[in-house]
């Protein structure tokens, strides 16, 4: 008997293994049954009341220097035909964007809240920094494409109206990332 259900239980020790070897590879990639890394979250404390105020404080300031009224950068539709768990992956290239080309050449303006509001977003990059999806990604890409189009026509005021826009950037990264249970 004995002998007979060794190579029985050897070929489930097999499986076993074999499944264990597989699920290990899934969970290192961070698990491939949903198409988005495990790091594309932010935690909720980042987004504190003190942050949240100088944020509003400084955009309050710079849009009352932006004239042009007509166009905004984020949009109210800027999530639609994105599904939800891809929301916080566009809110990274949307953030890494407004950091490297965006603001830069504003960060002499409103000087009162722009170095700790510009601190805390680049914390939020770098804390997105191995967030990704995998697979095609190319629809998430026209979004940030046509962003970039709106800067590139704006010219000039297009950081103003980026800075104007930061309530708007913290709040719609707050809602991507931050996961709620
Ligand atoms: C927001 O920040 C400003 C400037 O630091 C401060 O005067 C004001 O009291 C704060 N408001 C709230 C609601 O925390
Ligand atoms: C916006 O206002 C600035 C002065 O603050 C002015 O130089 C610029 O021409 C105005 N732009 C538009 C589109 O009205
Ligand atoms: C933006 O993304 C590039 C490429 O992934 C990265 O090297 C860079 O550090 C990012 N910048 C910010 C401000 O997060």
């Amino acid at each position: 008997m004995a002998a007979l259900q060794k190579p029985v239980s050897s070929s489930v020790m097999g499986i076993l293994a074999a499944g264990c070897l597989l699920f290990i590879a899934l969970w290192a990639q961070g698990g491939a049954a949903g198409p988005v890394s495990s790091h594309c979250k932010l935690d909720k404390s980042y987004f504190s009341g003190y942050i949240t105020n100088h944020t509003f404080l400084l955009a309050a300031e710079a849009s009352l220097a932006d004239n042009n009224t007509d166009v905004r950068l984020i949009k109210n539709n800027f999530f639609s035909g994105i599904h939800k768990n891809k929301h916080c992956y566009l809110m990274k290239q949307v953030l890494n964007f407004t950091l490297e080309e965006v603001l830069p050449p504003q960060s002499d303006r409103f000087q009162r809240y722009m170095k700790e509001v510009v601190a805390f977003f680049s914390k939020c990059s770098k804390e997105l920094s191995l967030c990704h999806i995998r697979g095609d990604d190319q629809h998430i890409q026209r979004k940030v494409q046509e962003l970039k189009d709106t800067v590139t026509e704006l010219g000039e005021s297009a950081g103003i109206k980026a800075i104007g826009e930061l309530n708007l950037l913290f709040m719609n990264l707050k809602d991507a990332c931050v996961l709620t249970e």
